[in-house]
């Protein structure tokens, strides 16, 4: 007899993300007649140490469809993976990180892989009769603080500022709850604001949901976040996220940054983020202020700026060696986990938990591609995650993160304990 959560299917589907660019939908079927699904997401500003996401490179979707990707997973994981067991997750992944036998999974493709690894988990904790969170570990129940993307810049907007992402952290909201209201109520000033002072392109949309007016200094983003914030009521309890995304603004041929109006070598990168911070001192996380190989850099600024988060994203690229390598130079005090990077959940949700281990808090995060898929909402709770990067409340596939930890939220009651001001110790 097999057992109930052995697999008896796996099936995938070409679908469309929220640019409609092609993705991954998997679903697991066991014996017990349970299933799970799963959507893969996918980033624009990528670094070159994420699992390979494989393309198909033809004429269709100009290059971008997933048709080999899905062919892997119905000819070589479908066959090596029926009656094995969803539940033992560890196992499970293994399987398909050996099936694939490249360090960045480029035989079959990482978005092959970690569709299926989804599902799977989705399938086990349907089988179980548990919430996804709640299979991943019965332990869980931070409610991050929401870091809500509200301005964009960067290659994620059609505007002139540099850093990727202006947030705003509600770290004094009573629950998740409160911290999604105070999110959407000041998203909601801060677009009167722009179009008054600026006009009604300036409440265009960036693809992280925050909006992207046409200004081209870092200050006078912050200077209209402050005030969308003051204007609110919420400044006592609100802190400041930057993403930088360095990478996107660096030169490898001159050995330069292009930032904030001026062309920049690495010494005057640092010292320009340290202006930054020292000016808006409620700023307490910056994500990427260096390239992705520069650890001296990022050491630099970790050292210059105690109780802020330095947080690692194309640096790490939630793979296990690159996160090691940060943490013993010093050059991250934080780890931004994308599921994606890694290419299975164990291998993201091992990252992180490395991390957690080794003083580093985790901020969980979407992808600027993203389905109405919810489940990072489910992961983040269970590795209790202090941050979860949820973009602006604007469009389905970024209120779905919202919606699903308000869900969480209700579910575990008295339970569930919101992060706050405390997102830095989970
Ligand atoms: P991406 O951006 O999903 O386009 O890579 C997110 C980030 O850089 O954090
Ligand atoms: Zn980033």
């Amino acid at each position: 007899m097999p057992s109930p959560t052995a697999i008896t299917d796996v099936r995938a589907l070409e679908i469309i993300d929220n640019r409609g660019q092609p993705t991954i939908r998997a679903w697991v079927h066991t014996a017990d007649g349970s299933s799970g699904r799963a959507d893969v997401p996918c980033g624009s500003s990528t670094g070159s140490y994420e699992a390979f996401d494989l393309r198909d490179g033809d004429g269709r979707y100009n290059g971008r469809g997933v048709r080999k990707a899905i062919t892997n997973i119905h000819e070589v994981l479908r066959p090596a993976l029926i009656g094995v067991d969803v539940v033992d997750r560890h196992n499970l992944d293994r399987l398909m990180v050996d099936l694939d036998g490249t360090p960045d999974k480029s035989r079959l493709g990482g978005n092959a892989l970690l569709a299926v690894s989804m599902a799977a988990a989705q399938a086990a904790a349907s089988a179980l009769h548990l919430p996804l969170y709640g299979h991943l570990n019965p332990h869980g129940s931070v409610l991050p603080v929401p870091q809500a993307c509200l301005i964009n810049g960067g290659i994620h907007a059609g505007n002139d500022l540099d850093p990727q992402e202006f947030c705003v952290m509600p770290v004094g909201a009573s629950s998740f709850a409160e911290a999604a209201r105070a999110v959407c109520e000041i998203f909601q000033v801060l677009k009167g604001i722009l179009v008054s002072r600026i006009g009604k392109h300036a409440a265009n949309f960036g693809e992280d949901g925050g909006f992207a007016p046409p200004l081209m200094a870092c200050r006078e983003a912050m200077d209209l976040l402050y005030e969308a914030v003051e204007e609110s009521g919420y400044a006592n309890d609100v802190v400041y996220g930057l993403d930088i995304a360095a990478n996107g603004l660096y030169d490898p041929y001159s050995d330069a940054y292009r930032f904030d109006g001026r062309v920049r070598s690495p010494q005057q990168m640092v010292e320009a983020i340290l202006g930054l911070v020292r000016e808006y001192p409620s700023i307490v996380s910056v994500e990427d202020p260096l390239q992705q190989d520069d650890f001296a850099g990022c050491k630099a600024v970790v050292d210059a700026l105690p109780g802020v988060l330095v947080v690692g994203d194309d640096l790490t690229a939630t793979n296990m060696h690159r996160l090691q390598m940060a943490i013993d130079n010093g050059a991250i005090n934080s780890l931004l986990c994308k599921v994606n990077q890694a290419g299975t959940l164990t291998e993201a949700m091992d990252a992180a938990r490395y991390a957690q281990q080794h003083d580093c808090p985790v901020v969980m995060s979407p992808r600027s591609g993203e389905t109405e898929d919810d489940i990072l909402s489910d992961i983040s709770v269970a590795l209790n995650a202090g941050v979860f990067k949820i973009g602006g409340p604007h469009g389905s596939d970024r209120g779905k993160s919202f919606n699903r930890f308000l869900e969480i939220e209700a579910e575990l009651g008295s339970s569930s304990r919101y992060a706050g001001r405390n997102y830095a110790q989970s």
